[in-house]
């Protein structure tokens, strides 16, 4: 299983995941020292490579799925999971700059992971299924969210992407779905204000963030070949705030 922003919350507890499940994985990220911290946390396990790749850069990310594609032969499930949250305030007041960076690492740098990673599984065997891949969006995704305004639109464009990839791969035999969580409790959180997290967990109907082995938990069942008929669709981790 090959994760970007492997080196996160998120991404970290998915491989965990993936490892106690019998998988090997490769962790992408672009922060050296957030792999490295990664790499204590999973310590000596030969079956996990750690990439240095920025998700923006699509010559960076072909060298290192080739790289994968060396380590292990193939790529069977590939989980599109860097992301940033940029800032939290009204589009009035937002920096054109960061509106742009949150859009090229969330959208763009998916984009380009995807492009390459359905590059690969297309030409790699598998009967039925050669591949599956997991986009990361938000809940803010499909809601919008007050204040956060380039990463709810960069993750509700995430979520046409993986419909219209779900839809272009429904005869290629890769499984393409995206999930949508709601806030969790990852270095993503530590940015908000007490106030923006009280609003947040206002939002959800169970009063609490979901943990992130909820979300590994969800993400391994849909890169598992027992996910065969669901393709191009959201599957949400909000404790009752999602209500479409
Ligand atoms: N934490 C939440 O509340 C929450 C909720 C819903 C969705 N998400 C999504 O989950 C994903 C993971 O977030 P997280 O909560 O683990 O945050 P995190 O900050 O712990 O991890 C994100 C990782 O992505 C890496 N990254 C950032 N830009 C990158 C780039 N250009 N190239 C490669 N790596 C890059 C970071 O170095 C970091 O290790 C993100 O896409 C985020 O939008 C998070």
């Amino acid at each position: 299983m090959l994760i970007t922003g492997g080196a996160g919350g998120i991404g970290r507890a998915i491989a965990r995941a993936a490892l106690d499940n019998g998988a090997s994985v490769s962790l992408w990220d672009r922060s050296a020292v957030a792999l490295a911290k990664a790499a204590q946390a999973l310590a000596g396990d030969d079956r996990v490579a750690l990439r240095e790749v920025d998700v923006t850069d699509a010559h960076a990310v072909e060298r290192a799925l080739k790289a994968d594609v060396e380590w292990r032969g193939r790529i069977d499930a590939f989980v599109n999971n860097a992301g940033i949250l940029g800032e939290v305030a009204p589009i009035w007041d937002s920096n054109p700059n960061t509106f742009r960076r949150v859009i090229e690492v969330n959208l763009v740098g998916a984009y380009l992971c995807l492009r390459a990673a359905l590059a690969q599984m297309r030409g790699q065997a598998g009967t039925p299924l050669r591949g599956h891949v997991v986009n990361v969006a938000s809940i803010q995704g499909k809601e919008g969210m007050p204040r956060a305004g380039a990463y709810s639109a960069s993750k509700a464009a995430l979520i046409a992407l993986t419909k219209t990839a779900g839809k272009e791969c429904a005869r290629e035999g890769i499984i393409v779905n995206c999930i949508a969580p709601a806030a969790a409790e990852t270095a993503m959180a530590t940015e908000l204000t007490p106030e923006r997290r009280a609003e947040i967990i206002g939002r959800i109907p169970m009063g609490r963030f979901v943990a992130v082995e909820e979300i590994a938990a969800m993400t391994l069942f849909l890169c598992s070949d027992e996910c065969s008929f669901s393709t191009g669709a959201v599957f949400d981790l909000s404790g009752g705030r999602a209500t479409y």
